[in-house]
């Protein structure tokens, strides 16, 4: 059995609709609702030890996920089971097993120094001394909180917070770590920090990870396999290499002639932009090899120097969020 279980998962949450132009008392009183399909018929697992990204356009039903992972939120439809547990009718034994961070709620208190918010969470969630120490070590360690451990919680910077809501959640070394945008706001130093963590953490401590994140630099850095999912639904699940090569199907060619020219007439490339002697020849994979336009190139003009652009990763999942549910992708088995 995978440590996390998700079958044909669901959760619709009913809205009030503003009653349209109506007027009067019985209009008002008819209130008309929607059920809003947050989350609507997902399955997956993930195996103990993996780095899973879960990404997706705002409102896709990512942070829905998550709390029905950790059971804050009850399920409308499926099945779950997370390290043998059904979350949201066991809370109590699946929280030994998992840590969580919301990049966007503190598991903090904001008054207290962070040393006294870790003391509080050991006693809450009784972890014993000797494991509290050595995990609080390894954090202040890795991630160099010596010097704010005593700062009250509302004074440390974005990026010193996220490092002590991470520690938080690891007090206890759970199986699984929950993150939902770990790195949100955070600047690329700090981003970086977090992320050589996490790899660390995933690596030493076999810790799994389900990660949330609009950052795709995370997910290149971080996250072998990719689930994507918009409107409730998962477009994609699978390792993120074939997915890079199936979508990145355009690349330029960026040549620095020896002297300016007019764009250059070569076969499978088509020249859209020219700076002085610079040009850039965009083509696809499938129609000529990087060598072969090289070579068609330097046959009709004399070659400085070039580069071959792929496209970003941005850029591919751009394109997914782009082609929506509509398009669902047959996945490749994911690494165990
Ligand atoms: N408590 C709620 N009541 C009503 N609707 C909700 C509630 N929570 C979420 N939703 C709706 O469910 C959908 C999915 O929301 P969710 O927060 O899971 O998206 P998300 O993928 O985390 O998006 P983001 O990237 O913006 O964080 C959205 O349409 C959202 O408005
Ligand atoms: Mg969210």
């Amino acid at each position: 059995m995978a440590l996390i279980e998700v079958e044909n998962l669901s959760k619709q949450f009913r809205v009030a609709r503003k009653p349209e132009g109506g007027r009067g008392r019985l209009r008002r009183l008819r209130r008309d609702f929607a059920d809003v399909h947050a989350v609507d018929g997902v399955s997956f697992a993930v195996e103990a030890g993996e780095m899973v990204g879960y990404i997706g356009p705002n409102g896709a039903g990512k942070s829905t996920t998550i709390k029905m992972l950790t059971g804050i939120l009850v399920p409308s439809g499926g099945r779950l089971s997370v390290a043998g547990f059904e979350p949201s009718r066991q809370r109590r034994e699946l929280a030994r097993q998992i840590g969580v961070v919301f990049g966007q709620r503190t598991q903090l208190w904001w008054d207290l120094p962070l040393a006294d918010s870790f003391d509080l969470l050991k006693h809450i969630y009784h972890v014993p001394m000797a494991r509290f120490a050595a995990n609080l070590e390894r954090c202040v360690e890795l991630m160099e909180m010596g010097e704010f451990l005593r700062t009250p919680v509302r004074q440390l910077s974005l990026g010193q917070r996220m490092r002590g809501e991470l520690t938080a959640a690891l007090l206890h070394d759970p199986a699984i770590l929950y993150l939902d945008e770990p790195t949100i706001g955070l600047d690329v130093v700090a981003k970086a920090r977090i992320r050589a963590f996490l790899t660390a953490l995933n690596r030493d401590a076999g810790t799994t990870v389900l990660l949330t994140t609009h950052d795709m630099g995370d997910i290149e850095r971080l996250c072998r396999r990719v689930i994507i999912i918009d409107r409730g639904g998962i477009l994609y699940d699978g390792a993120l290499d074939p997915l890079k090569a199936r979508f990145a199907i355009e690349r330029t060619l960026v040549v620095d002639l020896e002297e300016p020219a007019p764009p250059l007439e070569v076969p499978f490339a088509i020249v859209e932009r020219v700076e002085g002697p610079r040009q850039w020849l965009r083509f696809q994979r499938e129609q000529t090899s990087a060598a072969d336009l090289i070579a068609a190139v330097a046959r009709a003009a004399h070659i400085a120097d070039l580069r071959v652009d792929e496209p970003s990763i941005e850029d591919v999942v751009l394109r997914i969020y782009a082609g929506g549910a509509g398009e669902r992708f047959s996945s490749t088995p994911s690494p165990g």
